[in-house]
């Protein structure tokens, strides 16, 4: 379970979190990079098969020579680098849940991030760690100052008119009980699992909503391979966690190996009612 200062913290840094691509070059105060370093061996059983490491120096070597969607990644003083280990079968949805809430925790210091899984150098990133036998890094995130806080939401949106950063509305996303049978609080922790970001914004998750708990599968994309639908699960999964308990609903879960399933939020008990 996720420490409740920390779920009331991500929670909120989900509402200001948007990708950053460009960075102003200055330098992360070792406060922060201390702060952040509490992090990277995880912080709840959920991110057991994943582990990150923080990178100094060396960011335009793995992140600027590729040319995203967006443009490219520059100016970043710091990189994580996020490690699952394939001998945990549930490792995707780890590195999802431990990255974001990394992620998340540098938004609330004011930091800039961005998943990548595609636009970076993996040999680059390798060259400067060691990687146990059955270890493999799936993403990083470039981590420093936004070069224009705030603004690189809307450049991207007219870059992107079909609106990278456009979610799915809530009712496209769920199944089971009708929205008007929910128990208190899930409206707010759905709309957090829905702000989760994904590879190329495909949002590859669903929601089935029962009375006592919350079912996490992965949605059907014919290119998109399942381990990849499994770590856009688990970044949603941590929003999802963070929300609940932030609302002082605290829940435990269970991992599923039946695909499309991924995993099920089951609420054991409330310490106080807010609803959505
Ligand atoms: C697992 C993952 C991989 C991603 N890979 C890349 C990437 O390779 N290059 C890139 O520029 N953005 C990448 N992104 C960023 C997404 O495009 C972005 O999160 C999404 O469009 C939603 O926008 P937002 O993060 O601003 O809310 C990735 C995001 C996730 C979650």
């Amino acid at each position: 379970m996720i420490r409740e200062d920390l779920a009331s913290r991500w929670y909120n840094a989900i509402f200001s979190r948007h990708s950053v691509r460009a960075y102003d070059g200055s330098s992360v105060p070792s406060g922060m990079q201390d702060e952040i370093g509490q992090l990277l061996d995880g912080f709840s059983p959920m991110c057991k098969g994943a582990r990150a490491v923080l990178l100094e120096g060396g960011s335009s070597e793995i992140l600027a020579g590729f040319m995203g969607v967006f443009g490219k990644i520059s100016g970043a003083d710091l990189v994580l680098a996020l490690i699952g280990d394939a001998s945990y079968p549930n490792h995707e949805v780890a590195v999802g849940f431990l990255g974001e809430g990394i992620i998340l925790h540098a938004t609330s210091l004011g930091l800039g991030t961005c998943w990548v899984s595609g636009t970076y150098s993996r040999k680059a990133v390798e060259a400067r760690i060691e990687l146990g036998e059955s270890e493999k890094v799936m993403a990083v995130s470039p981590i420093g100052f936004a070069e224009k806080p705030g603004n690189e939401m809307e450049e991207n949106s007219m870059k992107a008119p079909g609106g990278l950063h456009k979610r799915k509305p809530l009712e496209s996303l769920i199944r089971g009980l009708p929205m008007k049978d929910w128990p208190p609080g899930f409206r707010n922790i759905l709309e957090a699992a829905r702000l989760a970001p994904s590879a190329v914004n495909r949002q590859p998750w669903r929601f089935t909503v029962k009375s006592d708990r919350i079912l996490v599968s992965a949605a059907r994309f014919e290119l998109l391979p399942m381990a990849a639908r499994k770590l856009d699960c688990g970044i949603a999964m941590l929003h999802l966690e963070a929300a609940s308990g932030a609302s002082g609903i605290h829940g435990e879960w269970s991992l599923l190996d039946t695909p499309p399933g991924v995993a099920e939020y089951i609420i054991r008990h409330r310490l106080r009612r807010r609803d959505s």
